[in-house]
């Protein structure tokens, strides 16, 4: 909430008397100290690959910074001057007119139907083409469903598996005053070779309709999907968050399948470690070992501890980390090593700031290296770009350099919440100063790029 409250604060008004150009350089001038730091940091390492790849051109393309500036609209329908002089003139904010269903921006946050992403009108390209918070098509024609959702590389059929909250059905209160929800309909599916054009392989795991006991009941929650490979026993594993309607639960739950494309039958759920678990991710790490991350004692901190060897099941090792900080919507990744995470914080549907954290051991220390939103403005950094984070993939091809994937929810409408994919950076010094100091290694920056459109090369 701290954090919401504080982005609120920071009207557009300040945020436009803020020179653009000014900003644009010092930009422009931080870019280039962090060129100059990488290469000698990397020729410290002996990294020549590296060094080559920050030099890539199209790592220079992924790292451009793209400016927004939005004029927010007078409000409609005149005012009496008696009724301007009671109440004192209200700013409103680019978050409030974000959260306003009748605001005549709407279009911005969520383009309509006529600009939608469609991979089978643009297969004749030589790049694949993001438009973050558009919609995006399958091939089939139809919007993808996979929110809060992750992608699995199957390294067996050199194929991306895209799985997410199947969420096209109608939008309710589940209280008065309570929050947006829809019905449990199941965990979609969707695979692709490159990252951009998506077959539908439909519903992997499917809600309950009559079994009321059940954690699928569709009257539950089912949220953030995630699923890996077990290299041991040949069987995909599914986790997820498993609730009820007001959140109660907070479980997580376990399914298993022979094939990346489903179906996955459901284990069970349990509360890790004896503890509330909410929003979660698992990571599995180069030496096979996976972990289960999840926030966790009223959403206060985050709770890490790897998973038994079939992944079915955590073991009794588990650590705190980030306590204190209310963070959740956890996004694990490594580079050269070192273990990164993209968090956001907890304000429900409503977007907040991103931060990233980073430790030598999984098990932390997590330190806190700053909020790795770049571009747009001031309202879109604070606001992750008007998204929340649930995945970071390693984009092929491009070592130090990730796809970035977050949720720009819609609540008035979940099943039109959008997906915004940009691209994230890891390289540079962290520009937050250190917590601890001496002994502990300097982090790299990451560093999320605002792009309104943006293009990777093809993958095959
Ligand atoms: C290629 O991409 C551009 C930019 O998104 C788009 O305008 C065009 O329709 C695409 N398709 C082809 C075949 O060029
Ligand atoms: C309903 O679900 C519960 C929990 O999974 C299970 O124990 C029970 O057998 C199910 N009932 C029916 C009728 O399938
Ligand atoms: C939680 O929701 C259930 C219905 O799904 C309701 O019966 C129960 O009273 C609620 N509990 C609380 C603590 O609000
Ligand atoms: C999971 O592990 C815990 C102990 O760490 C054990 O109590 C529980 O029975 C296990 N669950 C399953 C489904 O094996």
């Amino acid at each position: 909430m701290g954090l919401y409250l504080r982005a609120h604060a920071l009207t557009v008004a300040q945020a436009g008397r803020c020179s653009t150009t000014a900003l644009i350089w010092s930009l422009v001038g931080c870019l280039l100290l962090l060129n100059l730091f990488s290469i000698v940091r990397h020729k410290g390492k002996g990294g020549e690959f590296q060094l080559l790849a920050s030099h890539h051109p199209q790592f220079r393309e992924l790292q451009q910074v793209e400016e927004e500036n939005i004029q927010i609209p007078p409000p409609r329908g005149k005012r009496s001057p008696r009724a301007a002089k009671r109440r004192p003139k209200r700013t409103t904010t680019l978050i409030d007119e974000f959260l306003n269903e009748d605001s005549q921006l709407r279009h911005i946050f969520f383009p309509s139907q006529k600009s939608v992403i469609d991979p089978s009108k643009d297969a004749g390209n030589d790049s694949y083409y993001y438009y973050p918070g558009r919609i995006w098509l399958d091939t089939d024609g139809n919007p993808i469903q996979a929110h809060g959702g992750g992608i699995l590389y199957d390294e067996l059929s050199r194929t991306y598996y895209w799985y997410g909250e199947y969420k096209d059905g109608p939008t309710y209160l589940a209280q008065k005053n309570g929050l947006a929800r829809v019905d449990i309909i199941g965990v979609g599916c969707y695979s692709s070779k490159d990252l951009w054009t998506w077959k539908n392989e439909g519903i992997v795991l499917a809600a309950q309709e009559t079994n009321e006991t059940h954690d699928l009941h569709k009257s539950n929650v089912l949220e953030r999907p995630k699923v890996i490979y077990n290299e041991k026993t040949g069987k995909y594993v599914m986790w997820m968050h498993i609730d009820d309607a007001n959140y109660t639960k907070a479980s997580v739950g376990v399914a298993i399948s022979d094939n990346p494309d489903g179906p996955f039958d459901y284990l069970g759920s349990q509360r890790p470690h004896g503890y509330e678990s909410r929003d979660m991710t698992i990571f599995k790490d180069e030496d096979g070992v996976a972990y289960l991350i999840y926030s966790s004692e009223d959403n206060s901190e985050l709770h890490i501890g790897p998973l038994t060897e079939d992944y079915l099941n955590v073991t009794s090792v588990m650590r705190r980390i980030l306590v204190g900080q209310r963070r959740e919507a956890p996004a694990l990744f490594k580079h050269r090593g070192t273990y990164y995470m993209i968090t956001s914080g907890c304000t429900g549907w409503a977007p907040n700031e991103a931060l990233a954290h980073a430790a030598e051991s999984i098990f932390g220390p997590w330190e806190t290296v700053g909020n790795p939103c770049i571009g747009g403005n001031k309202v879109f950094q604070q606001t992750t770009f008007f998204a929340q984070s649930t995945f970071v993939l390693p984009l092929p091809g491009l070592p130090g350099s990730f796809i970035f994937m977050a949720d720009r929810w819609n609540p008035a409408d979940l099943r039109n919440s959008r997906y915004v994919w940009l691209p994230l950076i890891v390289a540079g010094p962290a520009d937050q100063p250190l917590e601890f100091s001496f002994g502990f290694p300097s982090w790299s920056r990451v560093s999320i790029y605002w792009h309104r459109k943006w293009r990777i090369s093809k993958v095959e």
